[in-house]
């Protein structure tokens, strides 16, 4: 998809990640509706980005993402492609994880992108035209020990985005599902980036990764999954997800120690 001139929603804009995607996307002509929870910070990126259009909402709620995506909608007059970016991890044993928490990262990572694709595929269906890129994570193949909520959320945004795409096969809608490993950005608490650090876990610059997601969208990608030998191991835990078990089982030791800690 050429970028030039389309319009587009982008949530989580204002995270780690967002305000770099919100600026390149504006540098290759993109019409913006930047939605995010963090009203200051949104505010803060929008005002760099001159004619982008601050939309700050929680997307929590089906309400939330049904008011955040009709002034979206007004703003832009129409929506050629929404970029499903926001989200929320916790680095936890599972049985820390309050209940409240599990219920907001299903919400935030899993419902809040099937409401916003919900509510804007009858007009992209009407023009016959549009994408939807839902951000996922490696560990929504890989489910990841610690992680075990937020790989849940994404396991389940991978399968939305698969069946999606199945169903517009024969529409001009397309889906893209983009699966970074770790990247630095303020999603990592303290504990996540020395459990990294002590476990050898490669992390990319947002940068790098941004620059793949612009790549995806003007390459028509399906899907793309980041890094070796992460993106291997995706295909290898589909085959001999035991020999998976096994790999990463100290691994897990070591993440238990900081998870616990925390
Ligand atoms: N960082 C990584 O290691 C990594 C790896 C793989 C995939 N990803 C995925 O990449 C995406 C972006 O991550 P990031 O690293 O840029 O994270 P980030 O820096 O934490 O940014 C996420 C943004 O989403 C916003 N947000 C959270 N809950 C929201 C809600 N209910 N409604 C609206 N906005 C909300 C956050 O606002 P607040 O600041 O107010 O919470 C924040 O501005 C996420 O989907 C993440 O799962 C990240």
């Amino acid at each position: 998809m050429e970028i030039n001139n389309k319009r587009v929603i982008l949530t989580g804009a204002a995270g780690g990640m967002g305000r770099i995607l919100a600026a390149e996307l504006k540098k290759k002509g993109a019409i913006l509706a930047l939605v995010d929870a963090n009203a200051d910070a949104l505010h803060q990126v929008a005002s760099e980005l001159e004619g982008s259009h601050p939309v700050a909402g929680d997307l929590s709620s089906a309400e939330g993402c049904r008011i955040a995506c009709d002034e979206c909608r007004e703003v832009l007059g129409g929506v050629d492609l929404l970029i499903n970016l926001a989200g929320i991890n916790s680095f936890a044993a599972y049985e820390d994880e309050h209940p409240d928490k599990i219920e907001l990262m299903m919400r935030v990572n899993l419902l809040a992108p099937m409401w916003l694709a919900r509510a804007i595929l009858p007009s992209m269906q009407a023009q016959n035209a549009g994408r939807i890129v839902n951000v996922g994570s490696i560990f929504g193949s890989i489910g990841f020990a610690y992680f075990t909520t937020y790989s849940t959320t994404k396991f389940g945004l991978r399968g939305f985005s698969e069946a999606l795409r199945r169903e517009l096969a024969d529409t001009n809608i397309k889906v893209t599902y983009i699966a970074p490993r770790a990247v630095k950005t303020p999603m990592n608490s303290d504990a996540v980036m020395k459990m990294g650090e002590a476990t050898k876990m490669n992390m990319d610059a947002p940068e790098d990764v941004v620059r793949k997601i612009i790549a995806a969208i003007n390459n028509d990608r399906k899907d793309i999954y980041f890094g070796f030998p992460e993106a291997l191991f995706v295909r290898i835990n589909v085959m001999f997800p035991r020999l998976v078990d096994k790999a990463l089982a100290a691994q897990n030791r070591i993440a238990r120690k900081f998870a616990k800690q925390q």
